[in-house]
């Protein structure tokens, strides 16, 4: 589903009530894997697989603004992407996060 009133390439993640404070939720949006966060209010996005080896990110550890991969403990930074600690030396992507009503939007789209 997308919302037209964002313009292209915004499509519909997931409800806001699937992304309780403090956790992070896996979900796949345009076919893609994305892993959605929710620290102090605020509502982030990251592509879900981890940027060293296939691990979700969605079921690792989130501590404040860093997940922390289930696989090797590698971690990143929900903000930016980049990658705090070995052995993942590659960030994985963001996205831009949009509300909606109820709903949760983000842009695959990368960033110009
Ligand atoms: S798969 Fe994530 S740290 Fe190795």
């Amino acid at each position: 589903m997308t919302d037209e009133t964002l313009g292209p390439g915004w499509e519909r993640a997931a409800a806001l009530d699937d992304v309780p404070e403090g956790e992070v939720a896996g979900v796949q949006v345009g076919g893609q894997p994305v892993a959605l966060y929710k620290v102090e209010g605020e509502l982030y996005a990251t592509h879900d697989i981890c940027s060293h080896e296939h691990a979700h990110l969605s079921e690792g550890y989130l501590d404040g603004c860093e997940i922390e991969c289930p696989l090797h403990q590698a971690r990143f930074d929900i903000r930016t992407g980049q990658a705090m600690c070995k052995p993942a030396t590659g960030p994985v992507a963001v996205y831009p996060v949009r509300i909606v009503g109820q709903d949760i939007f983000i842009n695959l789209t990368p960033a110009a």
